[in-house]
């Protein structure tokens, strides 16, 4: 089943005026190659912005959402304001929003089902610890993880999977394309069991963690990697190497 490659760019918290437009001038000098979408994910302040000035070939996401389409939520964003401004995606259940702001698997299912039905496509991110990878929970984690977004949705047409292992997130330490691999190929396997045969050949199952130019071509080729969600490279050039991966 041939999927469409997928490359999400997530800033993080980085950037300013002048460095947002130097990372829009590189992305708008570059051709996103054919069967590769690239959608990029500034700072809540920045989103407004990039997505007037990228061109359109490009999504442009938000890292966060809120579950209410407005009200006295201090500090959050919604998904209806995200529509507004013609930004189409959301990252959401991101683990740094897990650990630091101690979002639930339930919260992030919540989320996930408000961002969807508000017209927002979701870049939903689950993975596991390295303890719980040494304590061989892997697969426990990320299917808890993704059942507690299954439980939430129905459609899965505007939903990206990204795996991200949280001992390969900024570490420099990128899992093997076999480690990878094994990862996405459960989680395909899950989706088809619990969800549906189709939802599991259709959906994109991306990885994240420590993604560089120099490893990108090698994860790319497995079966199940579907693309990359990228942070720390994400603000060079080296982006460019990674989008063009699958060529
Ligand atoms: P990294 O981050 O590429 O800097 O490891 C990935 C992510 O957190 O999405």
């Amino acid at each position: 089943m041939a999927r469409n490659f997928f490359i999400g760019g997530n800033w993080k918290m980085n950037g300013s005026v002048s460095t947002v437009k130097t990372l829009v001038d590189m992305l708008n000098g570059f051709s996103i190659p054919a069967g590769t979408e690239v959608v990029v994910a500034p700072p809540a302040l920045y989103v407004d912005r990039v997505r007037q000035q990228l061109k359109k070939e490009y999504g442009v996401a938000a890292q966060n959402s809120y579950v209410k389409a407005s009200g006295a939520y201090t500090g959050e964003i919604s998904p209806e304001m995200l529509k507004d401004i013609d930004v189409d995606w959301v990252i959401l259940g991101h683990s740094e929003r897990r650990e630091y702001f101690k979002e639930s698997d339930e919260f992030v299912g919540q989320k996930t089902a408000y961002a969807l039905n508000a017209g927002v496509s979701v870049i939903a991110c689950i993975g596991e610890k390295l303890e719980e990878r040494e304590s061989n929970k892997t697969t426990e984690v990320v299917t808890r993880q993704l059942k507690a977004i299954a439980d939430e949705i129905k459609d899965w047409s505007n939903v990206v999977v990204a795996y991200e292992p949280v001992w390969a997130i900024g570490t420099g330490k990128v899992a093997t394309p076999e480690q990878a691999e094994e990862v996405h190929a459960t989680l395909r396997k899950w989706l088809a069991d619990n969800v549906s045969k189709d939802v599991a050949d259709k959906t994109r199952i991306i990885y994240g963690g420590s993604v560089k130019g120099s490893n990108a071509a090698e994860l790319a080729k497995k079966e199940n990697i579907d693309g990359f969600l990228v942070g720390g490279a994400s603000l060079q050039n080296d982006f460019l190497t990674i989008c063009a991966a699958r060529i």
